[in-house]
């Protein structure tokens, strides 16, 4: 128990990484790029992997990781059931953050937004390119309901196999959001904990860029 509260307490990560230091007044999409194909260049796990944070109708924060699956002019792409628990939390409130991190690079990126659906055509289009397997999937997941068993869900699929054999329409209540993003905070991890921390903060229509203490 003692190695094991040892190695929780340990401090001694070096983050030795990189630096954030040239890049005051790029545009903040295009660090985002710039950063999301240097993970995918590196070949880190799960290099699109972000957790979504939203308000629930029960007044809580709720977390949950989706892939960023586009990068438009306005902001990220992830796709989702908007029948789900985000789904609906977003209806109600379209308010969320948005943090991507990527250990072996020592870098997070912060988002805080608001999300709008996209327009369904662009929904259609990457749900198509999906595999059979998942776009049945989409259909038969009630997402964030209540599941009575495994069994429920397995016979659902096989009578929408039998349903679509082959095309398979996407789902009204499935398709993208894009986060329209008020703010973006870059981390980059640096010794001692003096990390770098670069937030572009959108104001009247323009990029603020400022440096925040780590
Ligand atoms: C690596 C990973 C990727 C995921 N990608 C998605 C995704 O793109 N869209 C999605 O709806 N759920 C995705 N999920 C599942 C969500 O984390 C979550 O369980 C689901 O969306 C239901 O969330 P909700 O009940 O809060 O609405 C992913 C989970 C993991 C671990």
């Amino acid at each position: 128990m003692k190695e094991f509260l040892d190695l929780l307490r340990n401090d001694h990560h070096q983050f030795d990484q990189g630096k954030l230091e040239d890049y005051f007044g790029s545009e903040p999409f295009a660090l985002v790029a710039k950063w999301l194909r240097e993970a995918i260049e590196r070949g880190v796990s799960e290099p699109n992997a972000m957790s979504i944070s939203t308000i629930g109708l029960d007044g809580f924060p709720h977390s949950r990781i989706v892939y960023l699956k586009e990068l438009l002019e306005e902001g990220p792409i992830f796709y989702t059931n908007y029948n789900s628990a985000k789904g609906k939390a977003l209806e109600a409130n379209p308010k969320v953050h948005a943090l991507i991190f990527w250990p072996g690079m020592e870098r997070q990126i912060s988002i805080t937004g608001t999300v709008e659906k996209v327009p369904e055509e662009m929904s259609d289009e990457y749900f198509q390119s999906r595999p059979w397997g998942s776009k049945i999937g989409a259909w038969a997941s009630q997402q964030s309901e209540e599941l009575a068993s495994r069994d429920e869900l397995e016979n659902r699929v096989k009578e929408l196999a039998e349903l679509f054999p082959v095309e398979v329409p996407r789902p009204p209540h499935w398709g993208g959001y894009v986060i329209k993003p008020v703010q973006i905070e870059f981390w980059q991890g640096r010794a001692s904990r003096l990390h770098d921390r670069i937030v572009f903060e959108l104001n009247d229509g323009n990029w603020r860029v400022f440096r925040k203490n780590p």
